[in-house]
């Protein structure tokens, strides 16, 4: 059991009927892994920032909720149209809030408010986050990083206390690539007095979308999506309006769902540039993927052609996407090594499959996939958010009924995915415990 982001307590499960071909298209929702940064940044603001096309997500409600501890004035409200939902926040004094373990033992991106806190009022108090369910994931880059900056931080009850009279310029070089890493200590830098070099810095394309907000915001940050950012510290940031990216992850599930059930899907609002690598795996496993006015379309007739994956930062293949990969190659036509290099615990789709009819070995980071000319459909635990992905996709394409349980996983970061799919012409509903 866990919570929702608004405290109540959902066990809701998938009941899949696989077998039907996905066709039409359907809308990509704003990015989650976007949002949950400028709702960060809002706290650097003097004025209001208003992040356009937000959906409704469990951690971005979480994250909400976190901004109002942090004395944030926190609104979501539907817009003109689809897609066009507006979350405003108006950030309020939190020079002495804390964010608490509760909160942050939900969502590690909590940890998002630690820069922001401290550049902006010279201490910040927030759980330490713990490990997850996809590995220990620490945060060492973004404190070495603050330290660098002028910061002192210590470890108290399992509380970080981050403080500085001012932030500084620095030059930083990250020892690896970290997403929420860069994005923290580009906001700590855009308040910080001098010129911030963050080296080796993650390339996503949610780290340039953040930069965008902040450059909206009065910052000076040039060198996104290469390998070094520049950040020239300012006086104060105002607020602004932003239209966040769409969901690439989210996109590339809703083409892999087409692709596996050899349909024809085109995923609305979709940006094909974000995706270069996922829909060049997805020709080389013998489907079309091409960008299409307005989104991206995938089609697939012939079989499955199996094909290597090996995880990457950006602009390589998403540790996002592996685990609804590995489902499309479960079904292909002979042999596709899976290799996950960012998290070490990334596999636990891997027994679910399994009991669907799969053949994957697992050694170490690398999963061997024999594929199968057939899945059945089972009963089957979701563990961790893409995981559930993962299994809803080979639910689709498989024999049978799969009913999915624990999906309060997959709410985090998609929005009523089934409606999506549904449009589409699956056979899936919620069903309520
Ligand atoms: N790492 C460290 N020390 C640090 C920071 C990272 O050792 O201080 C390691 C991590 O343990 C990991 C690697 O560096 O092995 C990369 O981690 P990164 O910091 O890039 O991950 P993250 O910022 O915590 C974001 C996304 C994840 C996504 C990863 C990788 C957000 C809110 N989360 O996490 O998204 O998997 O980047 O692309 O942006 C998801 O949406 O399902 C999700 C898990």
């Amino acid at each position: 059991m866990d919570e929702t982001g608004n405290g109540a307590l959902t066990l809701d499960i998938f009941v899949i009927k696989g077998g039907t071909r996905l066709t039409g298209a359907c809308r990509v929702s704003g990015a989650k892994n976007a949002v949950l940064p400028a709702m960060a940044a809002s706290l650097l603001a003097e004025g209001p920032v208003e992040i356009v096309g937000v959906p409704r997500l469990r951690d971005i409600a979480t994250f909400g909720r976190l901004l109002g501890i942090l004395g944030a004035e926190v609104t979501h409200e539907g817009g003109a149209g689809e897609g066009r939902e507006v979350l405003r926040i108006l950030s309020g004094d939190a020079r002495n809030a804390v964010a608490p373990y509760d909160l942050v033992k939900t969502m590690r991106a909590s940890v998002l408010v630690l820069g922001p806190l401290l550049a902006r009022y010279g201490r910040a108090r927030i759980s330490l986050p713990g490990g997850c369910a996809i590995g220990a994931r620490p945060i060492d880059q973004h404190l070495r990083g603050l330290e660098l900056m002028g910061a002192k931080t210590s470890l108290s009850e399992g509380y970080i206390e981050a403080s500085a009279d001012l932030l500084s310029g620095a030059a930083i070089t990250f020892d690896m690539k970290t997403v929420t890493g860069t994005e923290n200590l580009m906001m700590a830098a855009t308040l910080a007095k001098g010129t911030t070099f963050l080296k080796n810095a993650a390339k996503e394309p949610e780290v340039c979308d953040l930069a965008r907000l902040l450059r909206a915001m009065g910052a000076d940050i040039e060198g996104e999506g290469t390998d070094e950012i520049v950040v020239r510290g300012v006086r104060s940031l105002h607020g602004a309006r932003h239209e966040v990216m769409a969901d690439r992850i989210e996109a590339a599930t809703l083409l892999l769902a087409g692709a596996i059930t050899g349909g024809d899907v085109t995923a609305m609002g979709a940006d094909a540039s974000t995706m270069d690598a996922v829909l060049e795996k997805l020709r080389r496993s013998g489907a079309d993927a091409d960008a299409v006015p307005g989104g991206v379309r995938v089609r697939r007739e012939g079989p499955i052609r199996s094909v290597n994956v090996k995880t990457a930062p950006y602009p390589g293949f998403p540790t996002d996407v592996q685990a609804q990969f590995m489902a499309y190659m479960c079904l292909g036509d002979g042999f596709s090594v899976i290799s996950e290099t960012i998290f070490e615990n990334r596999f636990m789709h891997v027994a679910e499959l399994r009991r669907m009819g799969a053949r994957i070995d697992v050694s170490g980071n690398m999963a061997a996939v024999r594929g199968v000319p057939e899945l059945s459909g089972a009963p089957l635990m979701a563990t961790d958010l893409r995981a559930s992905a993962s299994l809803v996709l080979a639910g689709l394409a498989a024999s049978g009924t799969t009913e999915v349980l624990r999906i309060y996983h997959l709410d985090r970061g998609y929005e009523a995915l089934e409606h999506r799919l549904t449009s589409l012409g699956a056979d899936i509903v919620r069903v309520k415990e």
